[in-house]
């Protein structure tokens, strides 16, 4: 049985303090290369690099043997750190060299699919289908470490603030997130399923009903939803939930949490309280519910400005109830030409918005199509509404009030991300306060819960459940980091007759709302203390302190953007048998396409075993 030898440290640790001592390592052959004299052999671990030298002092043997190795081969190596004569200021390790006396292959490889380092063009089906060579690149290893210490800060922060880890079950029946569910069926019932949890949402509010006060979950949440860089099928949610609290304790306990995650984590001291604004003031001046609070170039009303202007198209929006409202985007106006600034109307067409109009101001003057339409008081109106220095460009949507906030807060982002005045490396934390209770789902052409229907509304918004639910306000909170949201909570209904309004508010029949909430229902009426809780997207959180663009890079197994995993190839057709134990039949009009994913399956089988040789 083979033995292995006790390592001295990690390769990426081996400084200055191992000088002159005998050291045993493991690692990855990153490259050879050959001096003549001298083998040189980048040794790389989870930790980082060091450089194995090998020479003639070594012996022929080990020289022919430190030459004969591929990339990607497995090694032991033993020999002494020594000083390098030539320092790498830019390696942890770059001071020493490790004097080889003697390398064991451990394992060979074949030369990989693509180079085992960070900033190289690998496409995502590629980096996918070899996802343990992906891993081993140095960024991922760091992001992957670094959302370790996420999941080690936060049982740590719990653990000290005495809440209980009570894991919910995975098949469970549906909650609704406002996602589709992943089900998966049952075998004892055929025709029947199991739903995996969008959240544990219900579980942890039963779970104050039984009287575990400070509860706190780790929890795996399954949404089959149209995938973005910030979403997953699968992922997890730091999740809690406590009793006999209100909004500020909860926030506390969040902010408690956030403090030690970027203390541990990232060594930042967050400052709290962390800020708060309400939903209204958000859209009002972000035109989104997640701001991003890192830089200004807020968005102004300007309807007062503009009611009676010739423009015909600010003075007709506002008189059909609508609004003008802009943004001044700082030397914007020398950076922007016409071209570039009308370029824009295309994307936020997508809103809805009819057009984009625009002046630029320099030395004093305004200039742009639209300038001849202001007068001397709309320009001095702007000038101090802006507080404006010369050099801007400003650019103003006249519509109804959804359709400003959405395409201001897309040209917002887009101006600041141009005009670089996005400060790097920060971490903004904004928590957004008093949502409205109900939004209305232009996909669906009905009213929907804003958080879900869970969420309790403010003592007005119980009054208008009766008379005008949609415009009720909830008891409900988002934290929000650089524009992404990171998690949201709310105070829950904890008193039957509430819940019951509110499922009738959204639609529910008394028989449907019994029928799929009805153990709620009864447990609210058994004792129930009024709880409330919040759960922050741990990917998403790691993605952002990874400074990752997608939340695929801070996941081991992450999907691809169409929902599959090219490695191991889920999803997959399964056996007849194992369909015929779950009565469960493919429809004829999917049969293609089942039988061209198992072809492909059985030909990429073929292929990979044409390569591998050694199974006779
Ligand atoms: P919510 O639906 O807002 O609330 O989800 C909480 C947080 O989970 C993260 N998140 C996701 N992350 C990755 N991929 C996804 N597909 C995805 N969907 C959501 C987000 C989000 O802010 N039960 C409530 C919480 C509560 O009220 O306590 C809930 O699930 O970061
Ligand atoms: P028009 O009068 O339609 O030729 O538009 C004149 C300018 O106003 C063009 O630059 C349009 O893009 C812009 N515009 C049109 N409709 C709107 C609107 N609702 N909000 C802002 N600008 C608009």
């Amino acid at each position: 049985m083979e033995q292995m030898e006790k390592r001295t440290d990690y390769c990426g640790n081996i400084t200055t303090a191992y000088l002159n001592q005998e050291v045993n390592l493991y690692g990855w052959v990153q490259r050879v290369r050959n001096l003549g004299n001298l083998v040189f052999i980048d040794l790389r671990d989870r930790e980082g690099i060091v450089q194995v030298v090998v020479n003639h002092d070594s012996g022929q043997s080990l020289m022919a043997m430190a030459d004969s190795l591929g990339n990607e081969y497995v090694i032991q190596v033993k020999g002494k750190v020594v000083k390098r004569s030539s320092i790498n200021p830019d390696m942890k390790t770059g001071e020493v060299e490790v004097d080889a006396k003697e390398i064991i292959i451990l394992n060979k490889s074949q030369n990989p699919p693509f180079e085992i380092k960070d900033n190289v063009e690998i496409a995502e089906q590629t980096r996918l289908k070899y996802r343990y060579l992906d891993l081993r690149r140095p960024a991922l290893q760091k992001a992957i470490i670094l959302r370790s210490k996420i999941l080690r800060a936060t049982h740590e922060f719990f653990d000290q603030n005495g809440f209980i880890d009570i894991e919910t079950p995975i098949l469970g029946k549906s909650s609704p997130e406002g996602a589709r569910d992943y089900l998966v069926p049952s075998r004892i019932y055929p025709g029947s399923f199991y739903a995996l949890p969008q959240s544990p949402q219900l579980f942890k509010q039963l779970l104050m009903g039984a009287g575990f006060d400070k509860y706190y979950q780790l929890a795996r949440c399954f949404r089959d939803e149209d995938l973005r860089g910030d979403r997953q099928p699968e992922f997890t949610q730091i999740d809690m939930e406590t009793s006999f609290t209100d909004e500020q304790q909860v926030q506390d306990y969040t902010e408690g949490l956030l403090k030690k995650i970027m203390k541990d984590v990232m060594n930042i001291d967050l400052k709290t309280p962390i800020p708060r604004i309400s939903w209204t003031d958000a859209m009002n001046k972000y035109g989104t519910d997640k701001p991003d609070t890192r830089f200004g170039m807020l968005i102004h009303d300007l309807s007062s400005i503009f009611k009676d202007s010739d423009f015909k198209v600010f003075s007709g929006a506002i008189a059909d109830g609508g609004f003008v409202k802009g943004i001044a985007v700082k030397d914007g106006a020398h950076k922007y030409s016409r071209k570039q600034i009308e370029q824009k109307q295309d994307y936020i067409k997508r809103y809805h918005a009819k057009g984009l109009a625009w002046v630029k101001y320099e030395d004093g003057e305004f200039s742009g199509p639209v300038s001849r339409f202001l007068t001397a008081e709309n320009k001095s109106a702007l000038i101090a509404e802006f507080g404006l220095q010369g050099g801007e460009l400003l650019v103003f949507i006249a519509d109804k009030w959804k359709v400003c906030c959405d395409s201001l807060d897309h040209l917002r982002r887009e101006f600041a991300k141009e005009t670089a005045i996005i400060p790097q490396h920060e971490f903004d934390f904004v928590w957004v306060v008093d949502w409205p209770l109900f939004e209305y789902d232009e996909g669906f052409g009905r009213w929907i819960a804003a958080h879900h229907p869970f969420t309790m509304p403010d003592d007005e918004g119980i009054k208008l459940l009766d008379t005008d639910p949609h415009k009720a306000h909830a008891r409900s909170y988002d934290i929000v980091m650089n524009g992404d949201e990171l998690g949201g909570g709310s105070i829950r209904i904890h008193k039957r007759c509430i819940q019951e309004k509110m499922l009738k508010a959204l639609g529910f029949s008394k028989k449907r709302a019994y029928e799929q909430f009805g153990y709620l229902l009864d447990a609210l009426d058994m004792g129930f203390p009024p709880h409330a809780g919040l759960a922050i997207g741990l990917d998403r959180f790691a993605m952002l302190l990874a400074e990752k663009d997608n939340i695929r890079d801070v996941l081991a197994f992450p999907k691809n953007a169409n929902a599959s995993e090219p490695m191991m190839h889920a999803p997959a057709p399964v056996s007849d048998q194992q369909l015929s134990d779950l009565g469960i039949e493919v429809e004829e009009q999917y049969q293609d396409s089942v039988a061209k994913i198992e072809n492909n399956l059985k030909i990429q089988a073929e292929k990979d075993a044409a390569r591998n040789t050694t199974w006779d």
